[in-house]
């Protein structure tokens, strides 16, 4: 009987070293110790043993199962560290290597618009102001002499919030916020979204605007078609025709509208009259509201719509493509 073990405690130590496969070795495990191996058979046969026999032989047979319990986990272990081993290899990442590359993104059309016309303007003295986009009734209408139900509230489509505040239909609000913190002469553009319930080929919901506002001494309003002509033409580099339509606006006397067309080398037409501006000599009681004698003070004032100068600067036929996020449109700026 202790040959028959100790040959098997051999065979088991060679076979089991020799294992070069985690399934392999699990297979050896049953031949040896499972409800039917070597050893569970051996264990089984003691009790045919004479009594006296059987307490060493049990003892010799449960040591050899334990010698082959160790050299199995031994090996499982190898063989996980063999496997471990050969993935790391087989998965290694280079940290070093060059990236493939981010593609850079680029500025919207209207961003580019505004920095273009901020820039002109400040070369001209005039500096940028800011207003809230959700706006109280009394800035946006009644200090711009728009009292409660005046019609002229029905030329601009408002969306109205909750109490007396509305999103800003117009960044002329910004010429009272301004006014009502400094003295005269002033020199600003207030670039800044507006809103209004308006969609079509050349009227979004959400749209652009630039405010300027000039108030001194000696204002005219042939100073006024000279700027906006001086402005438009350095804004488009190239030559452009001017259209100014008598409007009305409550808070400019007299008004006016802006149409243009740029002009080729030939001087031929590239596009139809398209309405760019409003603007006109700011009215007395504007100036009146805000503490401004207008005895002594004329201003006038513009509010030029940005959307409508990149419609033009990169001939974009339908104003909508600019807010539709599509990349394939946003990738040609
Ligand atoms: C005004 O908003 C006046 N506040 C302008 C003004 C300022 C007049 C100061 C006098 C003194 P109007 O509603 O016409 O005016 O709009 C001005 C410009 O904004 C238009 O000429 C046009 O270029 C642009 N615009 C108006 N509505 C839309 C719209 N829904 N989508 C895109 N652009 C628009
Ligand atoms: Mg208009």
């Amino acid at each position: 009987m202790q040959q028959e073990i100790d040959g098997l405690l051999a065979q088991a130590n060679a076979e089991i070293d020799a294992i070069e496969d985690s399934e392999d070795l699990e297979k050896l495990r049953v031949h040896y110790l499972g409800k039917k191996g070597l050893i569970t058979e051996l264990l089984k046969s003691v009790s045919a043993l004479p009594k006296s026999e059987r307490p060493v032989i049990g003892q010799t047979i449960n040591a050899a199962k334990k010698v082959i319990v160790q050299q199995i986990k031994q090996q499982q272990e190898r063989l996980m560290q063999v496997k471990l081993q050969a993935s790391l290899i087989k998965e290694k990442i280079d940290v070093s290597l060059p990236g493939c590359g981010e593609r850079l993104g680029s500025m919207h059309p209207v961003t580019r618009v505004k920095q273009r016309v901020v820039e002109l303007f400040k070369s001209l003295g005039f500096s940028v102001e800011e207003g809230p986009d959700i706006e109280d009734d009394y800035h946006n209408f009644t200090a711009l002499n728009i009292p409660q139900h005046h019609p002229a509230r029905a030329l601009q489509d408002t969306f109205y919030l909750q109490d007396d505040y509305l999103l800003r239909t117009h960044t002329s609000p910004v010429q009272i916020r301004t006014m009502e913190h400094a003295s005269p002469p002033f020199r600003i553009i207030t670039p800044g979204r507006v809103y209004r319930c308006d969609s079509d080929q050349t009227h979004t919901p959400m749209f652009h605007q630039c405010e300027g506002l000039l108030v001194d001494e000696h204002c005219t309003f042939s100073s006024l078609k000279g700027l906006l002509h001086d402005f438009l033409s350095r804004f488009f580099e190239s030559a452009i025709e001017l259209r100014f339509r008598p409007s009305y606006f409550p808070f400019t006397e007299p008004s006016a509208e802006v149409d243009i067309r740029r002009l080729d080398e030939d001087g031929r037409p590239m596009n139809d009259w398209l309405e760019v501006l409003g603007c006109g000599m700011v009215h007395p009681n504007v100036l009146r509201n805000v503490n401004i004698d207008p005895d002594q003070f004329t201003g006038f004032a513009f509010g030029v719509g940005l959307d409508r100068l990149a419609m033009l600067r990169y001939r974009i036929h339908d104003l909508r493509t600019m807010f539709e996020n599509d990349l394939r449109f946003l990738q040609q700026f």
